[in-house]
C-alpha cells in the first residue's frame, strides 16, 4: 500500500496535466472573428457551390459528411475535427470563417487559396451538415 500511494499520486498529476492540456488547447478564434457578418444572402445556392468545393478541397481531410472521417486525415495529429459537432456548430458564422481562413496545424490555411465568397459558401456548407 505504502508504495502504490505515491505511484497514484503521480499517476494523477499526469491525468490532471494532460486534461489540462486538451483544455487549453481547445481551437478559439479571436473575439473580433464572432462579429464578422456573413455577407450571403442566398443560402441555397452559396451552399450548393460550398458542396463542390468541399469535395474538391476538404473531403480529403474532414470525410464526404464532414465527420473527420477522412483517408488524408487519419495520421495527423489532432485529426481533422468532425464539423458536424455541436462544439462546431455552435460557433458564429464568423468564428468558422476565421478559423477557415487562417488555419491552425495541418488545417490548411485557406485564406490565400480561396476567395471571400468561396470561404462563405463553406461555412453555409458547415453549418447545413
Ligand atoms: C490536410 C487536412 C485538412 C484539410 C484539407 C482541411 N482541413 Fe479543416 N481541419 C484539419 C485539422 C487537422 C483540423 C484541426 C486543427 C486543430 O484543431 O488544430 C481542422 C479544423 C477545421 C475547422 C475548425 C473546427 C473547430 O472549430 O475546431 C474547420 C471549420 C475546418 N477544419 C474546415 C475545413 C474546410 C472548410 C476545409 C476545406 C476548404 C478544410 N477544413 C480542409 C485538417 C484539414
Amino acid at each position: 500500500m505504502h508504495r502504490t500511494l505515491p505511484f497514484l499520486t503521480i499517476l494523477f498529476f499526469f491525468v490532471g496535466i494532460t486534461k489540462f492540456r486538451g483544455q487549453i488547447d481547445r481551437w478559439t478564434a479571436p473575439e473580433d472573428a464572432k462579429k464578422l457578418v456573413n455577407p450571403i444572402k442566398d443560402k441555397a445556392t452559396s451552399i450548393e457551390r460550398g458542396v463542390k468545393i468541399f469535395k474538391t478541397r476538404c473531403m480529403i481531410c474532414h470525410g464526404a459528411k464532414g465527420v473527420g472521417d477522412g483517408i488524408g486525415g487519419k495520421a495527423l495529429n489532432p485529426k481533422p475535427q468532425n464539423l458536424t459537432l455541436k462544439m462546431v456548430q455552435s460557433q458564429t458564422d464568423g468564428e468558422l470563417f476565421w478559423k477557415i481562413t487562417n488555419g491552425r496545424n495541418d488545417m490548411i490555411k485557406w485564406g490565400p487559396i480561396l476567395s471571400e465568397e468561396q470561404r462563405w459558401d463553406l461555412v453555409n456548407f458547415v453549418k447545413s451538415l
